[in-house]
């Protein structure tokens, strides 16, 4: 394997401002990043710092002022809207799991999993094994008929997460994943995103105020006035 390989995400010189009224924020500088196969990395900041609008830019949820990303060796001009051949790109290449779980509430828990299989375009049978398998794993294989509504919390984000890994993802994006659980629970939500990454050699961009946590990730990050520095 040579040095481009081992690479699953690059960013390059991103940057992201927004206009409220007259004035334009400036979230986003000159974002350098760089993230290697089955590697992870965490990223703090305080609120408002802009950690969300860069894992939106990554996973290209919303276009950059200026900047380059690479999907691996997918190299992504980030000023430009996601085109229909990134989307499905996208759906094999990363997953993502957000603070407020985001499952479709009329799908139960099974077919929430599968739906992001179903956009992937894999086969519903291997994909209802893999899901089955994924469910397990994370504890909630019993609840696979129950709605959203009707799971806890934690269950909530472990649903996310089979979600976010049943495409074997090479990369995940994770946004708070714990951020909406108690201390308790959100400790073995971490574990359980953490030991699947590993597994599974995907690798991880983790967004946590929790430091205990972002120290269990390969590199740790503080983002600050639009810049990304390695702590
Ligand atoms: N669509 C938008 N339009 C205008 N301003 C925006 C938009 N999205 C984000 N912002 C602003 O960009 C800044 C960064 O927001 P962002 O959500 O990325 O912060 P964050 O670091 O994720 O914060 P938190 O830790 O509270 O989740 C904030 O000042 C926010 O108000
Ligand atoms: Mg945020």
């Amino acid at each position: 394997m040579n040095k481009s390989d081992e690479i699953i995400l690059k960013a390059d010189g991103l940057a992201k401002g927004f206009h409220f009224e007259d004035e334009k924020i400036q979230v986003l500088e000159n974002i350098q990043l760089v993230l290697e196969v089955g590697k992870s990395i965490s990223i703090r900041g305080n609120s408002g710092c802009g950690k969300t609008t860069l894992l939106n830019l990554l996973s290209r949820l919303e276009s950059a002022d200026r900047g380059t990303i690479y999907w691996g060796e997918f190299k992504i001009d980030a000023s430009l809207p996601c085109s229909s051949n990134e989307g499905v790109r996208r759906a094999n290449f990363l997953g993502v799991v957000y603070q407020a779980y985001y499952l479709i509430p009329e799908l139960n828990v099974l077919e929430n999993v599968l739906m992001a299989s179903k956009l992937a375009g894999s086969d519903l049978k291997s994909s209802i094994e893999r899901a089955r398998e994924l469910l397990d794993k994370m504890g909630v294989g019993n609840k696979e008929k129950q709605v959203p509504t009707k799971l806890s919390g934690g269950e909530r984000q472990r649903v996310a997460i089979a979600r976010a890994m049943i495409n074997r993802p090479k990369l995940l994006l994770a946004d708070e994943p714990t951020g909406n659980l108690d201390e308790n629970t959100g400790g073995e939500v971490m574990e359980l995103l953490l030991k699947s990454c590993d597994t599974e050699k995907t690798a991880l961009v983790l967004v946590t105020h929790n430091p205990s946590f972002a120290q269990k990730t390969s590199e740790s990050y503080f983002l600050e006035h639009g810049k990304l520095n390695l702590i």
